[in-house]
């Protein structure tokens, strides 16, 4: 049977006081409601329509998707008329699920128990218990069955002492829901149309409602401020280490480390503290990434060792490279196997061949450098003529001595060497030593000369 999903997006967020919409709002660095798309793709939804009204276009214009429609709700009149102006889009004959855009945990697997759970013909809410309830729905039961929801301004005395709460997620049939969302009214305490009458409204009509547990409070956590957002980051970065450890991943800390993109791990891979990954990160077998380390959408070879406070990003090595302590690989960097990074050393859009060393102090951007090549402290390759990038080109087994500018477009070629402190400009030959150098000189009479009296 065809799936729907609603996802309702329309509320302010003030409590955020931030000019970005709700819904926008980065949990592991994507939008909250990326992560509730995410989901609902997961669980193979036929129909996604999301509800926006605050911020739209921006919201719209983050999510250019073509596999969402949208549905303006214009004035926010409760959770019931929210899901209704997104009823005229939604094929016939399926099932509906709501889901909140700001709820981002919700994980598949939950979702997916609740449509096993449930018969074509009937409905579900996904329900929790909570030690504090203060502010929720609660679900009221009959004999063990769902009965209604009543909201907290709504509720009674006794019912306010009731534990298990509606988290907003609904399944209902379509068709059914269509029917009972255009009969909801607004006599209640907050004059809203309420989604969750609809329970009741079931229940009338002979439809069993099932009351479905999430897995945990966590799960089904709105994020309402920062406060929420920030413990919502650290509980997803804890799912997401379980998740890794499971796989054979090592941490120094688990509490420590901040995975915000995808990271894609081979075995015995180890992560010390304070390493932040961000985008799209692949390390190969046997990686060791060091203490505080950023790296983002980069690709670590096996046995590839990461020292301490390095950068990367959009960089790649291959196996059993040593990069740092306090290396930045920037975008293009790429390492072949058994390279050699190491302290204040910035590569840029560079290919560095097998085995080759760049240890201390250096700039390396737009260069092409060979195997075996081992490159002094202090290099630079003057790249930029204020206009233009240049290339360098560096032949396999040159030496580089310390303090060299390589002042591009220069090519140094196989097994050269080139003096300490040379500023080349023309090509140096394969196989001979090229200097650049002023003649040294030592001034015969020369005196320090001294204080005046
Ligand atoms: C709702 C539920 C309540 C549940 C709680 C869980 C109703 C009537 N109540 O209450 O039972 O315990 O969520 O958090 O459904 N929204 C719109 N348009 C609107 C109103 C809301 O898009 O007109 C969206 C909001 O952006 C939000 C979600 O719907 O994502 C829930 O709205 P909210 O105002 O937080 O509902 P609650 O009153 O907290
Ligand atoms: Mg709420």
């Amino acid at each position: 049977m065809s799936l729907s999903i609603v996802i309702l997006a329309a509320g302010q967020g003030k409590r955020m006081r931030s000019r970005l919409p709700k819904v926008l709002q980065p949990l592991a660095e994507k939008p909250l409601l990326g992560h509730v798309l995410d989901t609902a793709r997961a669980v193979g939804a036929g129909d996604i329509c999301v509800v926006y009204g605050h911020g739209g276009d921006e919201v719209q214009a983050r999510f250019p998707d073509e596999d969402i429609r949208w549905a303006l709700q214009a004035e926010q009149l409760g959770t019931g008329h929210a899901v209704l102006q997104a009823m005229p889009g939604t094929p016939a004959g399926g099932r509906t699920l709501v889901l909140f855009g700001d709820v981002p945990l919700l994980s598949a697997d939950t979702i997916e128990r609740l449509l096993d759970n449930t018969p074509d013909d009937e409905m579900a809410v996904l329900t929790v218990d909570l030690a504090d309830p203060t502010g929720y729905g609660r679900i009221i039961r009959e004999g063990g069955m769902v009965v209604r929801n009543v909201e907290h301004k709504d509720a009674s005395r006794e019912e306010l002492r009731v534990n298990e709460i509606n988290t907003g997620v609904m399944l209902c049939p379509t068709d059914l829901l269509k029917r009972w969302l255009d009969g909801l009214g607004n006599d209640n305490a907050q004059g809203e149309y309420y989604l969750t009458d609809v329970i009741a409204t079931a229940v009338e009509h002979g439809v069993t409602v099932h009351g479905i547990k999430a897995r945990s409070p966590e799960e089904v956590a709105g994020i309402n401020d920062k406060q929420q957002l920030a413990e919502a980051e650290r509980a997803l970065q804890q799912l997401r280490v379980e998740a890794l450890m499971r796989r054979g991943v090592g941490f120094a800390d688990p509490a420590r480390v901040d995975i915000r993109g995808e990271l894609d791990c081979g075995s015995d891979v180890f992560i010390d503290v304070n390493a932040v990954l961000e985008g799209k990160v692949t390390l190969g077998d046997g990686v060791s990434v060091g203490p505080n380390n950023l790296i983002r959408d980069a690709v670590l070879g096996a046995d590839t060792v990461v020292h301490s406070n390095c950068h990367i990003e959009g960089a790649e090595t291959g196996e059993n490279c040593e990069i740092g302590p306090f290396a930045r690989l920037r975008p293009g960097a790429r390492l072949a196997p058994n390279v050699k990074v190491g302290n204040f050393v910035e590569i840029k859009k560079s290919n560095v061949g097998d085995g080759s060393k760049v240890n201390h102090l250096t700039y390396i951007g737009d260069a092409e450098i060979g195997a075996g090549v081992n490159v002094g402290a202090g290099t630079i390759t003057c790249n930029y003529d204020g206009v233009n990038k240049h290339k360098t080109v560096i032949g396999d087994g040159a030496f580089i001595g310390s303090g060299v500018e390589l002042v591009a477009p220069v090519e140094v070629g196989r097994n050269a060497t080139i003096g300490a402190g040379s500023t080349l400009t023309r090509p140096a030959p394969d196989d001979r030593l090229t200097l650049e150098r002023a003649k040294q000189f030592t001034h015969k009479s020369w005196k320090r000369p001294e204080k005046k009296k």
